[in-house]
Order: C-alpha cells, then structure tokens, then sequence
C-alpha cells in the first residue's frame, strides 16, 4: 500500500522502516473506537460546512460498512498498513473514493490516537468493573458462611489473635473496593475528549469540539491541544489501578497457596481449578493463584514501562508514545484473564473450618485476651502482660495450651485469677468480643459485609 504521506518522499521506506514503525498488529484491536471516532468527526465537519453535508454521509455510511465488515470477518486488516488509521482511512478511500480524502480535514493522526486509547480504555475499564464487582460479591458471599468459622489472624506470619474467616475475607472486600473506586477515579479524570487538538496546535477550521466530545460521551472537550495530544498519564493511571489490584489479588493468591498446603490445610481447591504433577500422583497444586501471583510481575512492568517511556519526552507527540499501547493492552487483558479464573476459583473451593480451629487453639493467640481479662479487674496493662508471659512460658514448658493449663498455675502467678478466665480466654470469645467497629464479632462483620454491598451498588 503506497504510504498516505508519500508527497514529500522520494523513496518508499526501507522494508525493515516499515515493520518497525507498524502498529496495525497491536493497535487493530481499536478498530471500532477509530470508527465511532472518525463517525464523530465526520458529522461534525459535515455540520460546520468544513466538508459538504453529502460527503460527510458518505463517509459515514462508507465507516459503518468497514466497522460491519470488520466485525463479521469480511474484511481483514492489511498488515502493510502502518496502523489502524491509516487502515481505516486507506479502506474508506477505496470504498467511496474522494469523499474518503476529505475526512482527515482538520484533523491528525495525533489526537485521533489519543481519542482512540480513550475511548477504549473507558470500555475496558466498565469491563474490569463488573469483573471486580462480581468478584467482590465472590468474597462477601464466602464471608456470610463464615462468620462464624475461627481462625488464627497472624503477623509476620505468626499466630496472632483470633479472628474469624468472614473477618479475614472481608478486609480483601474493602481492598478490592477501594480499588473499584480506583478505576472511577481513572475514568472521571480520564474522560475528556482530545479531538480537535489537531497535531498539536488546534486548527484554523472552524471545528466544534463540544459537539464531538458529546457526541462520543465525554464530559468535555480538553482545554490544551498540546497537553490533548501528547500526555499518557491515563494510562500510567490506569495501569496503576491495574497494578494495585494485582497486588491484592497476589496476597490472596499467596494466602490461599498457603491455606491449600498440608502445612496449614485451611482450605482446599476444587478439582477442576487445580493441577496435578507429572511425575508426583499425590500433588494437588495451585497452579491458578500462583499464576495471578506471577502476573503481578508482569503487570508491575507494564507500569514501569509506560512511566519510562514517558520519562523526559518533550511536547508534543513523540513516537516513543506508540509504545503506550502493548503495555496498557498487556494490563488490561492480564487483570480481566486473572480476576474471570481467581473468582470461580475462590468461589469453589472449600473452607475447613475444622483446621482452622485447631490452627487456632495452638499458638497462644488469646493470650492478649488472657492479659486483657488481668487488667479489666484492676492489673496495669504492662504487668498484666508480664505475668501472661510468664503463663505462656509455662504452657510451652508443661507442652499444654492457655485453656488447659490448670487454674492453679494461673493463681501462681496472680491472685486475680477466678476460674472465669477460661471463658475470657475461650477462642469464640476472644473473636466474638471484639466488637467495636470493624472488629470480628459477628454482628461487626455483617455490618461490613452490609456496607460493602451497599457501597457496590454505586458502581
Ligand atoms: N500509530 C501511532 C501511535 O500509536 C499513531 C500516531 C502517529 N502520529 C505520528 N505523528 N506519527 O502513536
């Protein structure tokens, strides 16, 4: 295909030129948000009088055959062509002839790829959203069987205090929900529309950009042609959404990856969401949450990727920005194939509650409880901690737990000790009297679980 820019050139570009420069490959997947674009434009040049009224039709009419044609498979991207604008424009010139030359007026390759990226994106945002929703109801559903299950809450790794499973889930709910709002907050700033900016400076053409930007569902046309034109900060904050969604998706994986073990055995995983060894009959392995955990890293790249190639360009377009796409594109797909296989997944597999009770009772995780039962009779905190160390000390050495370490070890210690400390210190109490708000009690959880759901009506 001879190159639309031919005029100034005395020479076709070296082959080699003309693969490395080609974008068609990754960026044919815009193809619709080029037409709807390009739709919008017309109608505009056409209303304005900058093209006659009938070419503007033409042109339209011409656009949607190639969108229809390119949607059922008719008509193939010409891999020659150095990317989908050119296609589509290419295309439209060979359908309808002259009318086809006109619709470039008062426009540039420049916004037109900033629009298309815009438009995209604000689709595939709305497509992570509802996954992230669903995935969302997911975790508040398995929460709502659980309120009851304990299980040990750990830090670094250790058993910590009691909690409950639903508790548990429920602070991965309000991760995922903040990074719902993420994604909204991307789009609001996101949604304002380049075309117009032109190459970079505007034009002289009396064009009507808050016809086109509300023609395409922007909330406005962009106040800089400059900027219109040769920022990518959406896509670095998108990717960053994208990124700290992976995050949270990645402990989770490696939270289950750790319950699938036998070492912890709190949970285990459908049959048709794990994978077996080639070589090991017994192994029954997270292959899907260790793979989410993998493209954490990948996407990590994808963001530094695009801040990098960013990093120091001067105004405005530089083709350095054509490297936008494969990085965004790679984010995208990664999170949506992620979040379609990890919601099933979670939402079959099968808590052991039985495990994680025992988990539970060893480890000394009521022994704050056992230090909080000293001080509401009168102890000072610190000495109260004092002496349920030296409690915990003697448990590890008589090899018994805080429950059934007799109360004449307790009275030993203390004086305080009534043989009410054995409820003080039984594990559902220690879950279910944490009360105060965003505590495990029982009636905390629904109340968190109550306001995630509300809170996801909004989306
Ligand atoms: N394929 C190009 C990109 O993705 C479109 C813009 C080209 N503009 C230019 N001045 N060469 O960035």
């Amino acid at each position: 295909m001879g190159k639309m820019w031919a005029g100034r050139f005395q020479k076709e570009a070296d082959s080699k030129v003309n693969d490395f420069n080609s974008s068609i490959s990754f960026d044919g997947r815009m193809y619709k948000q080029d037409i709807f674009g390009s739709i919008a434009h017309a109608t505009m040049l056409g209303k304005q009088g900058i093209i006659p009224k009938e070419d503007a039709d033409k042109i339209i009419e011409g656009l949607n055959g190639i969108l229809a044609d390119l949607t059922s498979g008719a008509l193939q991207f010409d891999m020659e062509a150095e990317d989908i604008h050119m296609f589509v424009e290419a295309e439209l010139t060979t359908r309808i002839g002259d009318a086809g030359k006109r619709l470039h007026t008062a426009r540039s390759r420049n916004d037109q790829v900033a629009l298309d990226i815009r438009l995209y994106l604000r689709d595939e945002i709305a497509e992570i959203q509802g996954l992230l929703k669903k995935f969302i109801e997911t975790v508040c559903k398995m929460a709502e069987d659980n309120l009851e299950t304990i299980m040990p809450g750990y830090t670094h790794l250790q058993r910590a205090q009691p909690i409950t499973f639903a508790h548990h889930l429920m602070a991965y709910a309000n991760m995922f929900l903040r990074d719902l709002g993420r994604l909204s907050d991307t789009n609001k700033r996101m949604n304002y529309c380049p075309l117009g900016s032109g190459a970079l400076a505007g034009t002289t053409y009396p064009i009507d950009r808050e016809m086109t930007a509300s023609l395409l569902g922007f909330d406005g046309p962009m106040l800089n042609s400059l900027d219109g034109v040769s920022d990518r900060d959406f896509c670095i904050e998108l990717c960053s959404a994208i990124a700290t969604i992976m995050m949270h998706l990645s402990r989770l994986s490696e939270e289950i990856i750790l319950w699938c073990s036998w070492e912890f055995k709190f949970m285990e995983l459908d049959d048709a969401f794990a994978t077996g060894s080639s070589i090991m009959p017994q192994k029954k392995n997270p292959d899907v949450a260790e793979l989410v955990r993998g493209k954490t890293g990948r996407v990590y790249g994808d963001l530094v990727t695009l801040l990098s190639m960013m990093k120091s360009l001067p105004l405005a377009y530089n083709k350095d920005m054509q490297e936008d796409k494969e990085a965004i594109f790679d984010a995208v797909d990664t999170v949506k194939l992620c979040l379609v296989t990890f919601d099933p997944m979670l939402a079959t597999a099968k808590v052991l509650p039985d495990n994680m009770r025992a988990a539970a009772a060893k480890g000394f995780i009521n022994a704050t409880d056992c230090a909080d039962y000293l001080t509401k009779k009168g102890v000072p905190f610190r000495d109260a901690y004092k002496i349920t160390g030296t409690l915990v000390a003697r448990c590890i050495e008589l090899n018994c737990t805080m429950e059934t370490l007799p109360l004449k070890e307790y009275q030993k210690l203390s004086d305080v000790f009534a043989e009410d400390v054995y409820d003080a210190i039984n594990l559902k109490t220690c879950a279910f009297t944490r009360n105060c708000i965003g505590g495990p009690a029982k009636e905390r959880v629904s109340e968190q679980i109550a306001a995630v759901n509300a809170a996801l009506t909004a989306f």
